[in-house]
């Protein structure tokens, strides 16, 4: 290889500056752009660092590849670099007063015709992904892959300076309830059983403060077959911790200390103490259990004031002890009525039965489609009590808690971005803590754990558990935390159970037989039973923090190769269909139309 020998990479061309004027270079890239000029030829030469431009004479002999160079080609090129010409300078790119006069140049690498203009923003998410290895040669996915390395460095030497180690945990394993399906995976050795991806580490990063490890962390994979959205894919990683001998208030401190880390080192922002909010309070007033605290609109009770109505909906509400609230907004005075049918049908999907709205014009005359079951007064009242004034718009629901609450919210968050009421200049952050235990799952009719089942209940608590009395579930508090980013859950954890009868009173509660317990969790069990420390952990979604450190809106754009909507891999087309030898040899027999062909 003639360019190993003689060519000697010197510089990134991203990183070339005025100061380096007068001096010989080498540079290796890709072609980003090519232009002709003049008998000369210029070239935009790209690398992870940025772009440079190159100036190749292809009449003289050293020079002379040039004229073969097209968009990605991979090409090295030994040059000067020297001051761009008065006039000629691109303050738009950080190379932009310096250009490199070629004095030698070489193909090391021919491109096709690529699918797609690297870095145009207009192309197809999947065409992008099936390509996914060209799209990565974009200045902001590379930017977005360095932002992370550079996260996991930070998070890396700020928790081992804590005192935590780095331990890896089983990949093939058995089923880890965080509430998504399980991905399988079966065994050939022992046909007919499966290992089990892990959803999170939980129950390992437990095993190991029992295994006297004390404090540990791991930038974990975890993987989880769920619906997927923006901020979640079906593997994801995990800013995983675990501490023994602690309580809330120790994790609480350390992540926060860690967050205000990242942010100084990150985005050079001193952040302030990050509140705490309930998971009660987060709910009634913004509707959420990750609320946007961006978002100034607030949610507001009218229990007291629509008391006595004869509106059958709102009374029917009071009368069954549920939730009366509403919110208004700046400028949706004039909202029309198209877009109320919509916020309806979106209050709709979260259950709510209809919407009720007042509007008021900028001379602060109402209108409102339940006008006709209120006095004028008492409509104005209610509007004021929704924090309206004139040129503003309310919205009003009335239902069980739950319903009320997350319908709202959900309009919240979608009108506060259509009026741009959100201060985006800054990000904002919230602990919400007392989540409920557990949750009745009507379709399942049983409890379900509301983080998981190895939460502790609040230590005034223990004895409804323990006792399984279960009229008083609804009121069993967890020690569980969130951290909450601009609407988004970064990060959650909990203060775990450490007592076996306790844990076996848990799972009791939870509807599992003796029998499931022993088959799904006898070895965690019995562990917990030889000397186990109180201990507590929590984990961050590391692609969301990421993606907010980047400024993107999906955790895709900080993953290097994600998957799509349908959890698969359109570049490497996966999942797959395997030969029939290979499921012979697992054990299995596919059912219905999907036989594999009998290929390698
Ligand atoms: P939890 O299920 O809350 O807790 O997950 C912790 C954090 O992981 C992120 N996250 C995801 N990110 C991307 N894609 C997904 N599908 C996805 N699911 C979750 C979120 C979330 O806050 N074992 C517990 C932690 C503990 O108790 O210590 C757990 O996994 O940012």
């Amino acid at each position: 290889m003639k360019f190993l020998k003689e060519l000697k990479r010197s510089h990134l061309c991203g990183d070339l500056r005025s100061g380096q004027v007068g001096q010989s270079v080498v540079l290796m890239g890709w072609v980003d752009t090519r232009r002709d000029h003049g008998g000369l030829v210029f070239v935009d030469l790209r690398d992870r660092a940025g772009v440079v431009q190159v100036v190749l004479n292809p009449a003289e002999a050293a020079t002379q590849a040039a004229k073969n160079f097209r968009g990605e080609y991979v090409v090295a090129i030994r040059g000067l670099v020297q001051r761009r010409p008065e006039g000629m300078i691109n303050s738009k790119i950080p190379t932009g007063e310096v250009e490199v006069q070629a004095t030698e140049c070489e193909i090391l690498s021919e491109a096709q015709t690529p699918p797609f203009q690297i870095d145009d923003s207009k192309v197809s998410e999947s065409l992008r992904l099936k390509y996914r290895y060209l799209d990565l040669r974009s200045p902001i996915l590379q930017k977005n892959l360095i932002t992370r390395h550079h996260v996991a460095q930070l998070v890396r030497n700020y928790l081992s300076d804590q005192g935590f180690i780095e331990v890896e945990t089983p990949i093939l394993y058995k089923s880890t309830p965080e509430g998504a399906r399980d991905y399988l995976v079966p065994s050939r050795v022992t046909q007919g059983s499966f290992y089990a991806l892990p959803q999170s580490p939980q129950t390992l990063k437990q095993l190991l403060m029992i295994g006297g490890m004390d404090r540990y962390f791991q930038l974990a994979r975890c993987f989880r077959d769920e619906d997927l959205r923006a901020d979640r894919q079906p593997e994801f990683s995990q800013i995983d911790m675990e501490m023994s001998f602690v309580d809330t208030e120790d994790i609480l401190k350390l992540n926060e200390d860690l967050l205000r880390h990242l942010w100084r080192q990150m985005r050079g922002v001193e952040l302030p103490e990050v509140p705490r909010m309930s998971y009660r309070e987060a709910m009634q007033r913004y509707g959420s259990d990750k609320p946007d605290l961006r978002n100034p609109l607030q949610l507001q009770d009218l229990r007291s004031v629509v008391e006595n109505s004869e509106f059958k909906v709102f009374a029917d509400v009071l009368a069954r002890g549920g939730e009366i609230r509403g919110f208004s907004v700046p400028g949706a005075g004039e909202i029309s009525r198209g877009q109320l049918d919509k916020l309806t049908q979106t209050a709709k999907q979260y259950g709510a039965k209809g919407l009720v709205w007042i509007k008021s014009d900028v001379q602060g005359q109402l209108s409102s489609v339940a006008s006709k079951f209120f006095s004028p007064d008492k409509l104005a009242e209610i509007f004021k009590t929704c924090g309206g004034q004139p040129g503003h718009g309310a919205f009003i629901v009335a239902d069980d808690f739950d319903v009320a609450c997350t319908s709202l919210g959900a309009l919240r968050n979608i009108l506060a971005r259509e009026y741009g009421l959100v201060d985006e200049s800054q990000d904002r952050f919230v602990w919400v803590v007392d989540f409920p235990l557990m949750e009745f799952d009507a379709e399942a009719q049983r409890w379900v754990a509301r983080h998981h089942p190895f939460t502790a209940p609040q230590d005034e608590q223990l004895d409804i558990l323990m006792e399984g009395r279960e009229k008083q579930y609804p009121e069993l508090l967890a020690k569980a935390y969130d951290l909450v980013c601009n609407g988004y859950e970064l990060a959650g954890g909990s203060v775990r159970i450490y007592r076996q009868v306790l844990q076996q009173a848990m799972f009791k509660a939870l509807g599992l037989t003796e029998e499931e317990v022993k088959h799904k969790f006898g070895f965690f069990i019995e562990a917990l039973s030889y000397g186990t420390p109180p201990h507590a952990g929590i984990a961050w979604g590391m692609d969301r923090l990421v993606m907010i450190l980047c400024g993107t809106e999906a955790i895709r754009d900080v993953i290097a190769f994600p998957k799509t909507a349908k959890a698969s891999d359109l570049m490497a087309e996966a999942p797959s269909t395997v030969s029939r030898e290979q499921l012979i040899e697992l054990g299995l027999r596919l059912t219905g139309t999907t036989e594999p062909k009998n290929r390698p």
